[in-house]
């Protein structure tokens, strides 16, 4: 097996990456549809427990299964822990294909809503919304969306880890940063900015954090919006040298995203109220954003018009920088483990992933239960499998690892205490909770 013979150009590089990989529609759409589904603070809160509690020391655990073995997704699992490791490696393969069908799918409505705020303008009202929504969701135009939002992501995987991945990251995560913090300063000084805050973080319901839905929310949320679980900084972490101090890179990319995140709502939520579209986000569904943004915007004309192209503008680059390491999952599990050249890999994943979008294209009932099952139950899962993995089967290497990146002996015992007696407890609490809330929602 040939290991990863690429690498970042430097730990920067790699971080940057990373927090492409985190920071996505997840941030954007994900946390806006989630968080309006009920739950309002409690839900916000839990999010970020889970994110610091939870989620930050498993990211560390991904990073040390790439980096220690130099493997890809589908070989590191086996490196680590031995054979009957094998079927997280496939674990991680199914998911990350999973969840690029799907987000293809999202990343094509952004790309669609994106050239229309350009190039004709906003719909004028809800109704016309609603129907620009329909045609961007279904039939050939949401195929369409697909087909492009896959190409572009395999033509920058397939110009390799360093002058794809990373030269993307490095002009994409800052240019980012300075659209949002100049959407966040508009968005406050829009008449119902107050009560959007408050209908986000404050609405303080204590009720909520023992309710099956908010806590299967915040879990889904926490995982899909770090990215961690299925392998995807496993691949980056591969290319990673020694010497990267791994649970401080880990905090960066945790911090920026969950700042992205709680940024983005404070853009949506005031936007939604301003506008009074509260009855709109309240039905919600995974088109919410999709329809109430333009139409919120459309209201104050140009200005309106101008923001719609810089928000789905920057969506777009916050989406393509997590697609990529999607891809890479199981496009260096293919060259790493049977040899392929990268290019024949990034295009036979491409074909594969094209027919697996078919179904969330056509149907954004099938988009909404391929985000619960990938994005949720088996990204949750494999946080699980990998916590397990690095603390209970191979707490040596996970230890060694930390210790040749001059992580102190504290920090190194707290994480992976955390890791034994916190993370795997609660990550099978929360998967239990899920597993438990899905099946009564489609089942019961
Ligand atoms: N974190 C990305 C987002 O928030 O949009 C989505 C994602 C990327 C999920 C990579 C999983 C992953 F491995």
């Amino acid at each position: 097996m040939a290991r990863a013979s690429e690498s970042w150009s430097s730990s920067f590089g790699f971080v940057l990456a990373a927090a492409g990989s985190a920071v996505g529609l997840g941030n954007l759409w994900g946390f806006a549809y989630r968080a309006s589904q009920g739950g309002g603070g409690a839900f916000v809160l839990l999010y970020v427990v889970i994110v610091l509690v939870v989620c930050l020391p498993v990211l560390v655990a991904e990073m040390v299964l790439g980096r220690s073995t130099s493997h890809a997704p589908l070989i590191a699992p086996i490196t680590a822990g031995g054979r009957r490791w094998a079927p997280l490696g496939l674990l991680f393969l199914v998911a990350a294909l999973g969840i690029l069908a799907f987000y293809a799918v999202l990343m094509g409505w952004t790309g669609r809503t994106l050239l229309h705020a350009l190039l004709v303008g906003l719909p004028a009202d809800m109704a016309a919304s609603e129907a620009f929504f329909g045609l961007i969701s279904s039939g050939g135009g949401a195929v369409l969306g697909l087909l492009v939002s896959l190409a572009l992501t395999g033509v920058v995987v397939a110009a390799g880890v360093r002058g794809g991945i990373e030269r993307l990251s490095r002009w994409g995560m800052p240019a980012l940063f300075v659209l949002l913090l100049g959407l966040l300063i508009w968005a406050a000084f829009l008449p119902g900015a107050g009560a959007g805050y408050h209908q986000f973080l404050l609405r303080w319901d204590a009720a909520k954090l023992l309710e099956p839905t908010t806590i299967r929310n915040a879990f889904t949320q926490a995982f899909f919006s770090i990215g961690t679980g299925i392998g995807a900084i496993l691949a980056y972490a591969a290319y990673l040298n020694r010497r990267s101090g791994l649970p401080a890179e880990a905090l960066s990319v945790v911090g920026m995203d969950t700042a992205v995140g709680l940024m983005a709502g404070c853009v949506t939520f005031p936007l939604v109220a301003s506008f009074g579209l509260g009855d709109v986000v309240s039905g919600s569904t995974v088109g919410t954003l999709f329809i109430a943004l333009p139409t919120g915007l459309a209201s104050i004309g140009l200005a309106g018009r101008l923001v719609a192209v810089l928000f789905f503008g920057l969506a777009y680059i916050a989406a393509i920088t997590s697609s990529v390491s999607l891809l890479e999952v199981p496009v260096s599990s293919l060259v790493d483990g049977l040899g392929w050249r990268r290019r024949e890999a990034v295009w036979t994943c491409v074909a594969l992933v094209a027919v697996l979008g078919l179904p969330p294209a056509l149907s954004t009932g099938a988009l909404e239960v391929m985000d619960a099952l990938f994005g949720g139950v088996l990204l949750i899962l494999g946080g699980l499998l990998i916590a397990l993995l690095l603390s209970w089967q191979a707490p040596a290497r996970f230890l060694s690892d930390l210790q040749g990146c001059g992580t102190p002996p504290a920090l190194r015992s707290a994480l992976l205490f955390s890791l034994r007696w916190i993370s795997v407890p609660a990550i099978a609490v929360g998967l239990s909770v899920s597993v438990l809330d899905l099946a009564k929602m489609w089942f019961g």
